[in-house]
């Protein structure tokens, strides 16, 4: 043990020890808080097969170009397959140094001498200590191997960025165990047969988390996607009953998403309820909601709900665009296609305000949106309504009548 540094003023401490790493991938960098901190231990997480090693390659060429030697360890493929992955990428300019081992030990022997300023460890859960009795991608195995990165990291060294195996179930061994030691836990998110990736900070200790990048997957490995609203709206049809746009955030950034219903008469049993992307109860709720406060019979009809793209909304500032894709479909009566629907709704039916309408307004007037449907709550704290229509709404009622007409 060194000698214990003497307390030091909260106000002189230093700042993060060194500039932040960047790349030119914009999302990557974003994600992280504006780039890696050097001397950081993070955790990148995603199933099976998503493209982890994909994007840490990319990234691990974007580094070495700028900052020199990254070291690239792989621990489940071999150095014959990363080669061929890497010349796929069109990544085999940099100064990638590749080793492909698994004893952390020894790992962590050899790397001293080249002293890299990063560490890509691919997976933490094919790393393992010989010293101890359990197998490779045990909690133990998985924990302990993880603590020597995270030394390495915090005594003067690299940025040591772990891959780590989550499957669907949840995954014990995996990045669960490992949360709490890392510095930044990142989840690559996104359906296999679909192109895009969806890179979220899920705890980061040096920027904000929620924040989201968003890549596509194509031949020549990821690629950042600059316009995720216009993408995610782009197959949106025109003037068909049941669909709703809403903006919601991720993390610092507003994106517009499509909210889409079905709703069909019950031809046998009790009626179904589905929702994919959306809490389950939630749409239970604004279902009764919309029955007892708008008088719609919903009871004998049969709810689908899905949002487009195979995206997720956990925010409430959605309800009322829920609400009204639902009221469409059952009522068979479009939503004009340039209307923007925000606001939580209340057991009473009432409309409640949200956090940061400027900002969600905002990118809806970029992609061409030019009525809002906002709660009255919100229209005192609107500066300017610009060339927009703004309806301000007090009750599910309302945004009925004018999102539909009704
Ligand atoms: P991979 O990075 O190996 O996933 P992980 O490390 O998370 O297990 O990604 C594998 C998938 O990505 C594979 O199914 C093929 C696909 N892929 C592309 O579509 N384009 C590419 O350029 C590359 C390298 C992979
Ligand atoms: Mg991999």
């Amino acid at each position: 043990m060194g000698r214990q540094e003497p307390p030091a003023l909260l106000a002189r401490v230093t700042d993060i020890g060194g500039e932040r790493l960047v790349t030119s991938l914009g999302e990557w960098d974003r994600v992280l808080g504006g780039g890696l901190v050097p001397g950081s231990l993070i955790l990148v997480g995603g199933e099976p097969g998503i493209g982890k090693s994909t994007l840490l390659l990319q990234v691990a060429d974007l580094l070495a170009a700028r900052y020199g030697r990254v070291l690239y360890i792989s621990g489940e493929e071999s150095a014959v397959q990363v080669r061929l992955r890497a010349q796929r990428l069109g990544t085999l300019t940099g100064e990638i140094y590749l080793l492909a081992a698994t004893d952390v030990e020894a790992i962590l022997a050899g790397i001293e001498e080249l002293a890299p300023p990063v560490v890509i460890v691919d997976s933490i859960q094919a790393m393992f200590l010989p010293t101890l009795q359990a197998a490779p991608g045990s909690v133990s195995q998985v924990r302990e191997c993880a603590a020597r990165f995270l030394h390495l990291a915090k005594e003067g060294g690299p940025a040591v960025i772990l891959v780590g195996h989550v499957t669907k179930e949840g995954f014990l061994a995996g990045p669960r165990v490992l949360e709490h030691l890392v510095d930044t836990v990142l989840y690559l998110e996104g359906e296999r047969y679909q192109a895009y990736r969806i890179l979220r900070a899920v705890k980061n200790r040096f920027g904000s988390t929620n924040e989201i990048g968003i890549f596509e997957m194509a031949g020549g490995g990821l690629r950042e996607v600059l316009n995720p609203s216009a993408m995610l709206l782009a197959e949106r049809p025109a003037g068909v009953a049941g669909s709703s746009v809403v903006a919601c955030l991720e993390g610092t950034r507003p994106l517009l998403l499509e909210v889409q219903a079905l709703v069909s008469p019950t031809t046998f049993g009790n009626p179904r309820r589905l929702s994919t992307g959306l809490d389950y109860n939630r749409t239970l709720l604004l279902t009764a909601v919309l029955e007892k406060r708008a008088g719609l019979h919903l009871g004998g009809y049969d709810i689908y709900l899905n949002v487009a793209g195979g995206m997720t909304i956990s925010e409430p500032a959605a309800d009322l665009g829920i609400c009204l894709a639902i009221a469409s479909a059952f009522k068979d009566r479009p939503v004009e296609a340039r209307t923007l629907v925000l606001g939580e709704v209340g057991l009473a039916g009432e409309v409640r305000s949200v956090t940061q309408i400027e900002r969600r307004l905002e990118e809806a007037g970029r992609l061409g949106f030019r009525r809002f449907l906002i709660p009255a709550g919100n229209r005192s704290r609107l500066i300017s309504q610009g060339e927009y229509e703004v309806y301000d709404v007090r009750s599910v009622v309302e945004a009925l009548e004018m999102g539909l007409g009704t």
